[in-house]
């Protein structure tokens, strides 16, 4: 591709390559990254292409997207304030319902304070990019979300990346630095979004502290499936009071769109003047604010969400195990299949898509070229015919395409 631009020197060549490779396709099969669903026709089912499927690609852990009071709660915000917010809070003014959710929040995890953003991404953005700048160090996991490397890129200060899920590799580049000063964030996920694997939150809490640095936790996949009171893996493995920074999204568990951070460090509530991507961006809708405090409200009231998620996370796992597929060793509502190359993933894909099973697809630059995954998302809203439906059209196609499971399984580590 880069050496298509300088030929010719034409910058939108790097465009015409996507329209090349999405042309080879044909439109009469599905494209990765690319998919239109017609109708939802609830949290667990959606029409692609005309065909009832079942959604297995969606991260609505709680499946609280349909729920009764969330969108009782979404319809009465946009009677009373109407569609959108026109603008951003820092302009335009910030609407009573922003502050009633940054009250709720905060209240929920127990923190002191607690700031929300229009989207996850943007959570990222702004707290990376508000926190460090030039000069200041930041220590970032390698298999970070764009979001946290896009963040660092904003923030102009120096990026280390550490070996994935490595707190003795994190130890030995914290070393390395100057001692004494407390210029430096680490950041990393509590769950991993494309293969759906843990971080060792208590021993990256201890290289903090005995370094002396700042940790931001994105617990965007664990919020509501993890801890007694769903608060995420910061509370189930003890540590919500040694995460500096705690950044959540709205579009997973809680099924709206939006994100947040909660922190007990009273500076963050100066991310409200300085985080580019709060000041200059629309505020989120109120229809959004008032469905994802209505589904706080419900998380915090019924913990058998958690249970159902976590029944359906483990007996997709063993049909799954059951029908041949190799799959990672830890449990969690992200549930990755290796399927090694480009071709083979999109055609197994493309496959499940017309089978009815729609599950996300992990192609480089996501994971090196040759450990392509499938990925499934459990819901709470999953009923058990549609989980043993999904993996038993998940293991047929693995087999027909000849995947052997050993194979597969050391083909897994992208770190
Ligand atoms: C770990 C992680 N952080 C942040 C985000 C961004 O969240 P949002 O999609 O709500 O902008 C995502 C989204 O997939 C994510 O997986």
């Amino acid at each position: 591709m880069i050496e298509r631009d300088r030929a010719t020197g034409d910058l939108l060549d790097k465009l015409r390559v996507y329209m090349a490779r999405r042309a080879e396709l044909g439109p009469e099969v599905a494209c990765p990254g690319d998919v239109t669903m017609d109708e939802v026709l609830g949290a667990t089912e959606v029409v692609i292409r005309g065909r009832r499927t079942l959604m297995l690609g969606s991260n609505n852990y709680l499946g609280l997207t349909f729920h009764p009071d969330v969108l009782a709660a979404a319809r009465d915000a946009l009677d009373r304030y109407g569609v959108g917010t026109t603008g951003s809070r820092a302009a335009n003014g910030t609407l009573a319902i922003h502050r009633a959710l940054e009250r709720d929040l905060a209240a929920h995890f127990g923190k002191r304070h607690a700031m929300i953003f229009t989207t996850g991404y943007q959570a990222n953005l702004s707290v990376v990019g508000g926190l460090c700048r030039t000069g200041d160090v930041l220590l970032v996991d390698a298999d970070s979300h764009a979001s946290i490397y896009d963040g660092a890129r904003l923030s102009g200060a120096t990026t280390i990346v550490f070996r994935h899920n490595s707190a003795e590799d994190l130890a030995r580049k914290l070393a390395r630095l100057p001692s004494g000063r407390r210029d430096r964030l680490v950041v990393i996920e509590d769950v991993y979004s494309v293969r759906g694997d843990v971080a060792p939150l208590k021993e990256i809490v201890a290289v903090c502290h005995e370094h002396g640095a700042y940790l931001m936790v994105d617990g965007a996949h664990s919020f509501g499936a993890y801890g007694a009171r769903g608060l995420g893996r910061a509370e189930s493995e003890g540590v919500l009071a040694d995460v500096d920074f705690l950044v959540g999204t709205f579009s997973k568990a809680l099924g709206g769109v939006g994100g947040y951070c909660v922190a007990d460090r009273p500076e963050l509530e100066s991310l409200r003047f300085v985080a580019r991507n709060f000041v200059f961006t629309a505020s989120g809708s109120p229809a959004t604010i008032a469905g994802v405090r209505a589904a706080l409200r419900v998380i915090a009231r019924d913990p058998s969400l958690r249970t159902r998620l976590w029944a359906n996370t483990r007996h997709l796992r063993a049909e799954l195990i059951a029908g041949g597929c190799e799959i990672g060793p830890i449990e969690s509502p992200i549930v990755s299949i290796p399927v090694g190359d480009e071709q083979t993933a999109i055609s197994l894909w493309q496959r499940l898509l017309e089978s009815g099973v729609y599950v996300n697809i992990m192609l480089p630059p996501a994971c090196p070229p040759d450990a392509c995954l499938l990925r499934a998302s459990c819901s709470a809203a999953h009923t058990t015919e549609q989980i043993v439906h999904a993996a038993v059209a998940i293991s047929r196609m693995v087999r027909e395409a000849g995947l052997k499971a050993a194979g597969a399984e050391s083909r897994t580590d992208v770190s």
